[in-house]
C-alpha cells in the first residue's frame, strides 16, 4: 500500500518517520516541556521533514491537551505534518484525541492495547477474547473520528504472534491504516524484530491494506538495529525521538535510523525494488537540520547528550588522534563515512561582533531559522551584545544559545537579580544572591558550599524554600576556546519527579545558579498542576468504555 501521511496522495515507497519525541521521548524522567516548549520543538520537526508527529497523549492532563490541540493548529498545515494524538483503547482517551487533533490539516489517532499474555494477565486483567473484541471496536471508534487511524499492540515483542495476527487482523478490517509493531520492553534482537515483521506481513491476510510501523526501546541497545532489519522485512514507518530520549534507555534514534539509511542507501536500496545505486533519498528528512533539532530538545528537555553519541554526540566527528587526524587531512573519506555538514554541523562560522547592529542580528538569526518577535529579538539582542563584549567571536551556536536561553519559555516566577561568589583554593566558597519572589518580594540571603556552585545553590536554597536533591550536574562549551560560552544543565529530584534545568552563559557559574533558578521554577509550576495520566502504567481503566 502507498499511501502519503499527510497529504492522502500517492507516494513512491520510502520510509514514514513518524517522531513521538513529545510523547514517547517527553516520558523520559526529567523530560517534562511546557506547552510552548513542545510547540518551539514541533516547529523545528516540522521543518526536520518528519511525516509525523506524534504530538502527545490528550488524555493525560489539561496541558497535554492544549500542546497536541496548539500544535495541531499552527504546525499541523495543509503541507505540514501529520499531527497524532495517542489513546488508550477506550472512549474517553480516543474521544480526547479525536479533539485534539481537530484543529491539524491532517489528523491521526493512534490507539493501543496489549497482546503479550503477562500484560494481558497482570496489567490488563483481560482475556485474549476480550482484547480480539476490544482491538477492532476502539479502532471502529476511533475512525468514526478520522481515517487516519493507527493500532499498536502493547508489548508485540514478547506477545504469541498467532494471537497477534488475530488481532491485526481485525483491526485492520476495522478500518486501522497503519499497523505498529511495538518492542515495549526492548527485549528482542534484529533477527527475532525481522522475523516477527515477516510473520506478520506472511500470516496476516488483510496486511496489504495497512502501512506495518515499528516503534522500540533501547534496553538492550539494540532498537535501531532492530528497526533496520524490520526496514529489510518491509516495515515502512519507523517511530523514533530526536536524540533516542524516551522511557528507560529511550526509543530508536532518528538521527541514527535517517542517517543509515542516507549512508548506506545502497545497502538499503534494493528492499524498496530499487536499483542499488539509485540516489533518490528513502526518507524526506532534511539531514542538514538534524544537528540543530538535536541541540534544542537536548537543551529543552535538559536531557544531556553523551559525547560519543552516534551522529549528534560532541565528539561524532572529532578527529582526537594523531593517526586519524593525519588521514583525515590526506583524505576525509579514510576515516569518515559521512560529512559533518550532511548534518548541519558547519564550520562555525564568525558571523557577528560587538560592532554587528540588529538588523545584521535579525537577518543571521533568520538565516538560522528562528523567527522571533520584536520582545523576543530585543530580550536576545541586548544579551548578544553583553556576550559580544566579552567574546570577540560570536559563531552560530553561541546565537543558537542565546537565543534558545533568551526565549526559553519556562516560566520566571522566581527570578535571579543578583549573584556575588567568591571563591579560591585558601578561601571558604560564599555566595550571596538575591531573588525577586513570585509576590513581588525581594529577598537576599548568603550561604557557604563546598565550591562556588554548592555555595550558590545553598543560598538560593534559603530563600527559595522548595526541598529538592540535586542529582545530575553537567557543563558543556558552546564551542572551542577558552572565553566560549558554558552550557549548565541540571536535574533535580523532588517528591519522586525529576526536573531539569538549562542555561548558558560566558560565566559557568553564573549559568549555573540560572539553570538552578529554571529548574526549580518548572518544579513549582508543576507541582500545582498534578500529576499527568502516564499512558502505559497509569491508572488502570475499563478499556474499551
Ligand atoms: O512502547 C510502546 O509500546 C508504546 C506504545 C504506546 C506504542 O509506546
Ligand atoms: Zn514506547
Amino acid at each position: 500500500m502507498n499511501i502519503s501521511p499527510s497529504s492522502g496522495s500517492e507516494t513512491s515507497d520510502r520510509i514514514i518517520i513518524f517522531d513521538t519525541t513529545l510523547r514517547d521521548g517527553e516520558q523520559s524522567p526529567g523530560a517534562t516541556l511546557n506547552v510552548d516548549e513542545k510547540l518551539t520543538i514541533a516547529r523545528q520537526l516540522a521543518r526536520l521533514g518528519v511525516d509525523i508527529i506524534e504530538a502527545g497523549f490528550p488524555f493525560a492532563s489539561p496541558g497535554d491537551f492544549e500542546a497536541v490541540s496548539k500544535i495541531a493548529e499552527i504546525v499541523g498545515t495543509e503541507n505540514g505534518p501529520t499531527i497524532c494524538g495517542l489513546a488508550r483503547a477506550t472512549q474517553q482517551d480516543i474521544k480526547t484525541a479525536a479533539e485534539a487533533i481537530k484543529p491539524a490539516a491532517h489528523g491521526r489517532i493512534h490507539t493501543f492495547i496489549a497482546t503479550s499474555d503477562i500484560h494481558l494477565e497482570y496489567k490488563l486483567k483481560k482475556t485474549r477474547q476480550e482484547v480480539l473484541e476490544i482491538a477492532p471496536e476502539m479502532v471502529a471508534y476511533a475512525k468514526s473520528f478520522v481515517d487516519d487511524v493507527e493500532f499498536s499492540p502493547e508489548d508485540a515483542g514478547r506477545s504469541d504472534p498467532e494471537f497477534m495476527y488475530q488481532v491485526l487482523e481485525r483491526a485492520i478490517a476495522a478500518g486501522a491504516t497503519t499497523i505498529n509493531i511495538p518492542d515495549t520492553v526492548g527485549y528482542t534482537t534484529p533477527q527475532e524484530f525481522g522475523a516477527i515483521i515477516k510473520g506478520i506481513k506472511e500470516n496476516v491476510p488483510n496486511i496489504d491494506q495497512a502501512i506495518i510501523s515499528v516503534h522500540g526501546h533501547n534496553d538492550l541497545g539494540l532498537a535501531v538495529a532492530n528497526f533496520l532489519e524490520a526496514v529489510k522485512n518491509g516495515a515502512r514507518q519507523l517511530e523514533c525521538t530526536i536524540n533516542g530520549i524516551g522511557e528507560r534507555a529511550g526509543n530508536a534514534a532518528l538521527e541514527e535510523l535517517v542517517m543509515a539509511l542516507h549512508v548506506r542507501r545502497q545497502y538499503f536500496n534494493p528492499f524498496f525494488g530499487r536499483p542499488a545505486e539509485s540516489e533518490a533519498p528513502l526518507t524526506k528528512i532534511d539531514t542538514h537540520q538534524i544537528y540543530k533539532t538535536s541541540r534544542l530538545v537536548s537543551n529543552l528537555t535538559g536531557m544531556f547528550v553523551q559525547p560519543n553519541k552516534a551522529i549528534v554526540g560532541a565528539n561524532a566527528f572529532a578527529h582526537e588522534s594523531g593517526i586519524h587526524q593525519d588521514g583525515v587531512l590526506k583524505h576525509k573519506l579514510t576515516y569518515e563515512i559521512m560529512d559533518a555538514q550532511s548534518i548541519g554541523l558547519t564550520d562555525n562560522q564568525i558571523v557577528l561582533g560587538k560592532h554587528s547592529g540588529r538588523n545584521a542580528f535579525r537577518t543571521r538569526l533568520k538565516e538560522l531559522g528562528f523567527d522571533l518577535s520584536d520582545q523576543d529579538l530585543n530580550k536576545a539582542f541586548l544579551r548578544f551584545k553583553d556576550v559580544a563584549d566579552k567574546k570577540k567571536e560570536v559563531t552560530d551556536w553561541d546565537l543558537e544559545a542565546i537565543v534558545n536561553d533568551e526565549t526559553s519559555q519556562a516560566p520566571e516566577l522566581f527570578r535571579l537579580e543578583h549573584i556575588q561568589v567568591s571563591c579560591g583554593d585558601h578561601s571558604c566558597p560564599t555566595a550571596t544572591v538575591t531573588v525577586l519572589t513570585p509576590d513581588g518580594e525581594e529577598r537576599t540571603d548568603a550561604a557557604i558550599g563546598t565550591g562556588p556552585v554548592d555555595a550558590i545553590y545553598k543560598a538560593i536554597n534559603r530563600v527559595v524554600d522548595i526541598p529538592n536533591q540535586l542529582i545530575e550536574f553537567s557543563v558543556q562549551s558552546v564551542t572551542a576556546g577558552i572565553d566560549a560560552m558554558g552550557e549548565v544543565t541540571i536535574r533535580l529530584r523532588h517528591e519522586g519527579r525529576i526536573f531539569s534545568g538549562h542555561a548558558a552563559s560566558t560565566d559557568v557559574v553564573v549559568a549555573s545558579a540560572h539553570a538552578y533558578m529554571h529548574a526549580l521554577n518548572r518544579l513549582y509550576v508543576s507541582v500545582g498542576q498534578g500529576v499527568a495520566v502516564h499512558p502505559q502504567h497509569g491508572k488502570p481503566v475499563a478499556a474499551g468504555k
